[in-house]
């Protein structure tokens, strides 16, 4: 797997990481026991994946400790990411005075002295407008040594720009995928201030792998879709199976997302080992030209102009 320099922290991660969102998670993914959760984050180590995505909101917190359990031994080898805003107890605080108290509660659940990096969980536009004392209070913890790195985790085209224009960030982490391809415009404009990317929902939830069709039924957190978002993502699935000549296209979506040079690291959440052990396999994978080229018409035709519900 291909190294890159994480966030001018001096670590090094491999550009395929660990969404952690999934891990103990059961009311929104499906169960997971504890158990099962820290085999695949070793196992996942052991295979070379060094970044791992959580959040204190993720499984109440759970996420967050289930990486804890699994990294503590081996601490200086792995790269992890939280969010701030989005609390264990399933509060929204966002509160300038409540980040330092965040922090050391993720510290304890994740059983490590600092955080190699904490990224604010979708906040609102005036803190992205730096119209609030945030990246003030983040500077302090960093000079501090509690984190090394910040950033923003977001999802629109105009939030990254509202960054770049407005504030000082490590890091952005970004919904991008194939069905949603609009940030992309602004890599290399992230990429020339020093700012790592890492691409969240690289399977659209899922759909990106091919398996799910217009019969297909959710629950959890893609209880969200309608009957005619369901249909419209299955229509596009089958027009991308004629592109790859493929019914599995997972390796595909993350190799679309790894095409882009200014991306640092790609996150797929995982729910079983085989899963996992499905994305180191095809870790190497690259994509044909031709084939991203069609990717991107695709997007141009069929959604640019009337895009999709995440
Ligand atoms: N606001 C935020 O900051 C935010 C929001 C969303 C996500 N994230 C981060 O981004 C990560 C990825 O996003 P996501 O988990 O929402 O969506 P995703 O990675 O696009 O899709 C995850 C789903 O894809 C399927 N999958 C994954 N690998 C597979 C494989 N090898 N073969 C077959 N199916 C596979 C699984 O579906 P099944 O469950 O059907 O098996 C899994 O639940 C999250 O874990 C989280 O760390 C952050």
């Amino acid at each position: 797997m291909v190294k890159v320099e994480y966030a001018k922290t001096g670590k090094k991660i491999n550009r395929l990481g660990f969404g952690a969102w999934q891990l103990g998670n059961t009311e929104f993914w499906g169960y997971m026991s504890i158990e099962d959760g820290v085999e695949m984050v070793k196992h996942a180590i052991a295979s070379g994946i060094t970044f791992f995505d959580t959040a204190p909101g993720y499984a109440s917190g759970m996420s967050e400790s289930i990486i804890g359990m699994a990294t503590k031994d081996q601490r200086e080898q792995v790269v992890i990411n939280t969010k701030f805003g989005h609390t264990a107890d399933g509060e929204t605080d966002f509160s300038v005075f409540s980040l330092r108290k965040q922090v050391t509660d993720s510290l304890e659940r994740l059983q490590t002295d600092y955080l190699d990096s904490i990224v604010l969980h979708n906040p609102g536009f005036d803190i992205l407008e730096g119209k609030t004392l945030h990246i003030q209070e983040l500077k302090k913890l960093k000079e501090e040594g509690l984190i090394k790195a910040y950033g923003v985790s977001i999802d629109t085209y105009e939030e990254m720009e509202t960054v770049l224009e407005h504030i000082d960030v490590d890091i952005i982490e970004i919904l991008f995928n194939i069905f949603f391809q609009d940030v992309s415009k602004l890599f290399s404009r992230a990429k020339k201030k020093g700012i790592s990317i890492i691409t969240k929902v690289p399977l659209d939830s899922g759909w990106l792998t091919g398996k799910y069709d217009e019969f297909s039924e959710f629950d959890g957190i893609r209880m969200r879709w309608d009957d005619d978002t369901i249909k419209r993502r299955a229509d596009l699935v089958a027009k991308l199976k004629k592109i790859t000549h493929a019914e599995d296209l997972t390796k595909y979506a993350i190799a679309f997302i790894l095409s882009y040079p200014q991306v640092t690291a790609v996150i797929p959440g995982m729910r079983h080992m085989d899963q996992l052990d499905d994305h180191i396999k095809h870790a190497q994978f690259v994509l044909d030209p031709q084939m991203k080229k069609k990717m991107i018409e695709l997007y141009e035709s069929d959604i640019k102009d009337h895009p999709l519900p995440w």
